[in-house]
Formats: structure tokens, C-alpha cells, sequence
């Protein structure tokens, strides 16, 4: 029997398709110059997704109709892309999922398709530090649940020069972590925003010294940061080891909290490479940013 995979709302129609306007476009631009692009769903899930949508009540129709619908996700969608990938790299830890991935690769046999059951970060680090990146060029898509990237991760994608990152941020999963009062982050918390930022700077940074009393005591360390601050903070964090990071779109767009801010990361530091990213992504990121509510799609 098929896994259904039911997640995602308004934000991810946005999310996958600014990822697909982007695999489209640079497959056509880098296919005459490289023989070897590869696309990596290092959140691959299931390569499709399935929505519920409930009506109703109405005049016409006293009873409410859930509605169950069978979309196309983030690994379909590569598949999809023409001019071809090379090789379709799908990485998933959840072993049910991986089976559909498995069936979904037979469809394509013709194609060069991978599943990886694998955790992300561990598989990610390895397809890098085992392959060589001056003669191909990929784009890789995190798409996690929460804080499951690990920087160390994201250094070793920066560190090929060759890949470009699309990378959903989980805004309101930091937001839970880094408490308003320093004193109430614990251990657990600390460690998962070490793992996030690579090291433990964020305490420094994101908890200034309180101001001092009349008597000389220090007052409370609390995070200032509203989201809009912290998507700031996580933005200058990337510049450091990005060659170029856009103006990320934050998601959803029609509904506060902020909880996702979807990043593109270019490791590629030639000019030409990053003007051709950013020229795109800032595209399709543009046109995400300006449509009017309730048309979000
Ligand atoms: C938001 S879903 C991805 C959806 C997918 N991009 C799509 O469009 O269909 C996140 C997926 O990541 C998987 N996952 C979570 N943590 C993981 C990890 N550490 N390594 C590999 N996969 C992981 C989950 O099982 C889930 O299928």
C-alpha cells in the first residue's frame, strides 16, 4: 500500500514552486557549459504530497466536504525539469518514504536517479567530500521539518564552490530555541543552536551583556531580536560562508508569525556565477514577495 505524505499548506505551493521556476531556468542556462548538473532533495520525502482541504458548510451544501488531493513534491518536480538533471540525488531518513522513492526512481528507469536512505547531514557530506566539483555544477533543496541542519553541513555545501543552496529556514523553530531570557535556554536548547550555528558564538551575539544598575550589577541577558532581526542574523550568519545569499522570502506571506524564511545560498564566487543565480532567484523570489493575498499562487 502507498505512504501518503500529508503535509504543507499556502507557504509550500510558494516554496516548491520558486524552486522549480529555479531548477527550470538553470538547467537551461548551465546545460550548454557543464555535462553534469545534479539536482540533491536532501529532504527528498516521498515525491508526492497529499492536501486536505475541508468546504463548507454552505447555503448549498449543509454539509462540510473534505476535498483530497495528490500534488507532485520537490523530487517529482525535479524529475520533471527539462533540459534533464544528470543525476537526481533523493536522501530520506523515514523508511516508508524511501520505499516510494525507490518505486518512483522504477518509473524513471532510464533516468540516473539515487535514493539515499540516509540521514541528511551525514549523506550530504558525503557526496561532497567524495566527489570532485570543478567539472559539475548542482543545486541542492533543504526542505526540513525543523532544525535539522547542521552548519557543519552547510560549510561543507559552501565549501565546493559549485552548488547552489536553496534552503527553507525554520524562522519559528529558532525562535523557540533562543528563548527571550538567556537563563532559560537549557542544555538541549544550546546544543541545538551550536549545531545550527557551528559554534557557540550565538550566545554573545544574540544575548548582549543587560545594562548596568545604579549598583554596578548587570542586568538580565535577553534576546532583543524580533523574527525580522533574527532572519537578519541568520542572513549575515550564511555571508560568511557563502559567496552570496539573496533577501530570503519569508513564509507564509498572507499570515503572521513568520515561520519560514526560504534562503538561496551561492557557494560559487565567480561573478558570472553569481550574477546568473541572483538574477534568477531574485526573479522568482520578487514575484513570490508581491503577489496580492489571497492570489498567492
Ligand atoms: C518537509 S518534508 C520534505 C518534503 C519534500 N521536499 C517534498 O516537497 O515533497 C521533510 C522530510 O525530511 C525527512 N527528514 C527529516 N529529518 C531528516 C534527516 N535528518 N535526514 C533525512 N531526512 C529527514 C522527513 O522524513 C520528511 O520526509
Amino acid at each position: 500500500m502507498a505512504t501518503h505524505h500529508e503535509f504543507g499548506g499556502q507557504h509550500t505551493e510558494l516554496k516548491l514552486s520558486v524552486v522549480e521556476g529555479y531548477l527550470k531556468a538553470y538547467a537551461q542556462a548551465l546545460r550548454p557549459k557543464f555535462r553534469s548538473l545534479w539536482y540533491v532533495d536532501a529532504f527528498a520525502g516521498t515525491g508526492s504530497r497529499t492536501t486536505r482541504t475541508t468546504i463548507g458548510p454552505t447555503l448549498l451544501s449543509p454539509r462540510e466536504i473534505t476535498l483530497i488531493d495528490t500534488r507532485r513534491g520537490s523530487a517529482r518536480i525535479a524529475i520533471d525539469v527539462k533540459p534533464n538533471f544528470d543525476l537526481l540525488v533523493f536522501i530520506e531518513k523515514n523508511p516508508a518514504f524511501v520505499s516510494e522513492l525507490n518505486a518512483l526512481a522504477a518509473r524513471h528507469a532510464q533516468r540516473s536517479i539515487v535514493v539515499a536512505q540516509d540521514d541528511t547531514n551525514a549523506a550530504l557530506k558525503s557526496l561532497v567530500s567524495n566527489n570532485t566539483w570543478d567539472d559539475k555544477r548542482a543545486v541542492v533543496f533543504l526542505d526540513p521539518y525543523g532544525m535539522e541542519v547542521e552548519w557543519s553541513t552547510l560549510e561543507a555545501l559552501a565549501s565546493t564552490k559549485a552548488i547552489d543552496v536553496w534552503f527553507l529556514f525554520p524562522l519559528s523553530g529558532l525562535f523557540r530555541q533562543a528563548t527571550r531570557k538567556l537563563t532559560d535556554i537549557d542544555q538541549h536548547k544550546r546544543a541545538a543552536l551550536t549545531r545550527m550555528f557551528g559554534c557557540a558564538d550565538w550566545e554573545e551575539e544574540l544575548y548582549p551583556d543587560g545594562e548596568l544598575d545604579l549598583f554596578g550589577n548587570t542586568g538580565e541577558r535577553r534576546r532583543e531580536l524580533d523574527p525580522q532581526g533574527l532572519e537578519r542574523y541568520v542572513k549575515g550568519r550564511l555571508e560568511k560562508i557563502f559567496a552570496r545569499v539573496l533577501k530570503p522570502l519569508a513564509l507564509p506571506i498572507d499570515s503572521k508569525p513568520q515561520r519560514f524564511s526560504l534562503f538561496l545560498c551561492i557557494a560559487n564566487d565567480s561573478p558570472e556565477a553569481i550574477g546568473l543565480a541572483t538574477r534568477i532567484g531574485n526573479h522568482l523570489l520578487d514575484r513570490k514577495r508581491h503577489l496580492i493575498v489571497g492570489s498567492a499562487i
